[in-house]
């Protein structure tokens, strides 16, 4: 019965745009912006060409064929759902073809487009209610285990483009322009009651250490924030650092980063002692930090927040550099006269990373850079990350989401008041049950 969990992760995408759509279609009624029908354009594409050519036919020919064989319950409905699928594609078509033709000024033509999008997102939306409230149960009752085998396996051979973390291309376009037209946060992330947890071994790794903090000690005025803190990041992994609030994980990133100095320990990175360097000399060697709580500067526009990320490199290189940033980022090329204050939460997180990225880093240490983001754009950030980490730089990621986390990192520190207190791989402490019960709420 995989394939209707396979179905409704589908739908919820499928969702996602229709309800995009619909904020999209009131826009264009009355005060359409610059790239709306682009947008449109966009969504009329990926519908197009994943929902229309995989999805619906994948139901027709197999569930519904299926359930059709097994039962004459729901005849009717199946039928009505397989005209809808036979519908879709002219609707979606006519909807590509007004967007792309109509001129923005054209206020009839808009009327038209707008109800089009109305109908055909009400109708989907529809459509997928009633499959998932009467066809789903019917087919639990009355597949047989051959039936849903076959039915698993197709489902489970085809991939969601707008759910694959490592989408690009117009998909990712989309992707950024969703998370600008859905509903705003509703608070996510783990526990983060203070907990203790109980001191496993430490179990070695073999890959080229980049960075190693020993013993580490770091103090406010006669408040000691961290009490000799052991941690290494090899090149290239994606190391997550996890603990509950005033735990001391921001405090061990600026120690890192060298805003902060160092009571005691050592911290090294690519062998060298680097415990005294100054931060600006370390983001010359090759660290660079996204802070907490993003801190682009507001009033300037988005390109020359970049800018300020290059203070480290030759002139000559800065024009490469916001073009790869760019290339990444495709919506702060789209806004990038515009003040960075202008930018959503998410965007502005990009713009944060981005502007780190400026100084070429080999280490990248990221500040909780879901925190306050609706679920959709903290897919989007963490499809960032990975796609950093797939480009070769070494993370080390605080994160308050932490099931998300650690699903992503090679490697994950439990810090709890100042030590830490368990270490492994990312995917085997989101099997610890002590991590399950602080930190996920399980
Ligand atoms: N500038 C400061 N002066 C004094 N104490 C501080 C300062 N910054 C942090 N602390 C204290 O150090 C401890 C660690 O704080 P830190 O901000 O590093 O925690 P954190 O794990 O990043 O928490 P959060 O999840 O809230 O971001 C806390 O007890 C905090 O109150
Ligand atoms: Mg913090």
């Amino acid at each position: 019965m995989r394939a209707l969990d396979v179905i409704i992760a589908e739908h919820g995408n499928m969702w996602r745009v229709t309800r995009a759509l619909g904020t999209l279609a009131a826009r264009l009624g009355e005060r359409p912006e610059a790239d709306d029908l682009h947008t449109v354009e966009l969504a009329a594409d990926y519908l197009d060409g994943f929902s229309e050519r995989y999805h619906h036919p994948k139901e027709t020919d197999l569930l519904f064929a299926r359930i059709r064989r097994r039962s004459n319950e729901a005849a009717e409905v199946i039928e009505r759902l397989e005209r809808d699928h036979e519908m879709s594609p002219l609707q979606i078509g006519r909807i590509r073809d007004l967007a792309r033709a109509t001129p923005p000024s054209d206020v009839d033509g808009l009327a038209t487009l707008v109800a089009e999008i109305d109908t055909f997102t009400a109708r989907l939306e529809e459509h997928m209610r009633v499959e998932e409230e009467v066809t789903f149960p019917l087919a639990r009752r009355v597949l047989t285990p051959d039936d849903w085998r076959e039915v698993d396996a197709a489902f489970a051979a085809h991939v969601d483009p707008l759910g694959d973390p490592g989408v690009d291309g117009d998909i990712a376009l989309l992707r950024a322009r969703l998370t600008q037209l859905l509903p705003a946060p509703d608070g996510l992330g783990g526990h983060r009651d203070a907990v203790v947890i109980e001191l496993p071994r430490r179990e070695a790794r073999t890959r080229g250490t980049l960075l190693e903090v020993s013993a580490l000690v770091c103090r406010y005025g006669r408040i000691e924030a961290l009490h000799g803190v052991d941690l290494k990041v090899g090149a290239g992994e994606l190391v997550a650092l996890v603990g509950a609030n005033g735990a001391g994980k921001t405090t061990l990133l600026r120690t890192i980063s060298g805003v902060q100095p160092a009571a005691a320990g050592v911290v090294r990175f690519g062998g060298e002692d680097i415990t005294r360097m100054a931060a600006d000399a370390r983001v010359r060697a090759g660290i660079a930090q996204v802070p907490e709580g993003r801190q682009v500067f507001q009033p300037m526009s988005i390109e020359d927040n970049l800018v300020m990320g290059a203070y480290t490199r030759p002139a000559a290189e800065i024009r490469d550099g916001i073009e790869e940033v760019y290339d990444l980022f495709p919506i702060l090329r789209e806004r990038r006269k515009l003040p960075a204050g202008t930018l959503s939460g998410g965007q502005q997180q990009m713009l944060a990373v981005g502007r780190a990225m400026m100084s070429k880093p080999k280490l990248l240490l990221l500040d909780e850079p879901s925190m306050g983001l609706a679920p959709l754009i903290v897919e989007e950030i963490f499809r960032i990350v990975k796609m950093l980490k797939a480009a070769g730089i070494t993370i080390l990621l605080v994160e308050q989401n932490a099931r998300a986390a650690l699903a992503v990192a090679d490697h994950a520190y439990v810090l709890e008041t100042g030590s830490v207190t368990l270490e492994g791989p990312g995917p085997e402490l989101l099997r610890n049950d002590d991590v399950r019960r602080a930190y996920l709420g399980m």
